[in-house]
């Protein structure tokens, strides 16, 4: 992963760049770099705040052979490496389902997955992972400042970011292999020891709900299963958690 690297000083987004150089055929492994990204994209609509000089704003291109209804297991897998090289690097990283890692409960990365595929078989999967490295606090807007950091933050000092890309892409690519090797069981046994969800209870939003219980397990395919005061086993695919205090 990362032995071809497209860099660019500013795009709109680098997860539509590597969907472009996916079609157009570049191979497994490729990742796509910005210095800023001009409409940085986050899950469910919304932007990822992208400055100049500050983060990492990266997409790889996957080929893996799968069919696409396990192309979500791969977030799973970025959001594992992501957290470790974020624990390497010093800092107390945990992950809050589905992909959003944190630290001190804050958002300090996030991971965007978009796949092309048939009913059988994945084209490709573009995994866009942002990580605010040195992002200070007037650096957030308003609206972000009470929940999201950044490892500079949690660390106190200045975070290299070339040393820091080439350790994530390291470990992702051995969590990649693992997984295509044997499979989503010891993804979602590491992912589960450093999940700050599971255990919890939450507030789910979907598409279509809004769910209350307790966040008691992630399926084999990564779905959250949340246990409601009824006492009935939801089974959450998609959606954001509200962690609630006790
Ligand atoms: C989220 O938590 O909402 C996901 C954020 C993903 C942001 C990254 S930054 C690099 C890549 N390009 C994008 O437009 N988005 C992802």
């Amino acid at each position: 992963l990362g032995r071809t690297i497209h860099h660019h000083e500013s795009l709109p987004s680098t997860n539509e760049k590597a969907f472009r150089l996916a079609q157009d055929g570049a191979e497994h492994g490729v990742v796509v770099v910005a210095e800023q990204q001009t409409s940085g994209k986050g899950r469910r609509g919304r932007v990822w705040v992208s400055p100049s000089g500050l983060n990492l704003y990266f997409s790889a291109i996957l080929r893996p052979e799968l069919p696409p209804q396990r192309a979500p297991e791969l977030t799973l897998v970025a959001a594992v490496a992501l957290a470790e090289a974020l624990r390497d690097a010093g800092a107390d990283a945990a992950i809050k389902w589905p992909n959003d890692v944190h630290i001190d409960g804050r958002k300090v990365a996030g991971i965007l997955t978009e796949l092309s595929a048939e009913p059988e078989r994945v084209h490709f999967v573009i995994v866009g992972v942002g990580v605010n490295l040195n992002s200070q606090v007037e650096h957030f807007p308003e609206e972000l400042r009470d929940t999201a950091t950044s490892l500079s933050l949690a660390l106190g000092r200045q975070v290299q970011r070339a040393p820091f890309a080439a350790a994530l892409w390291t470990r992702l690519e051995e969590w990649l292999d693992l997984y295509l090797e044997t499979g989503f069981d010891a993804v979602r046994a590491r992912w589960k020891a450093m999940s700050s969800t599971l255990g919890q209870d939450v507030l789910v939003r979907t598409d279509r709900q809004e769910l209350r219980g307790r966040a008691e397990d992630i399926d084999p395919s990564g779905a959250l299963l949340v246990r409601t005061a009824e006492g009935s086993l939801e089974r959450v695919l998609a959606g954001d958690v509200e962690q609630l205090r006790p």
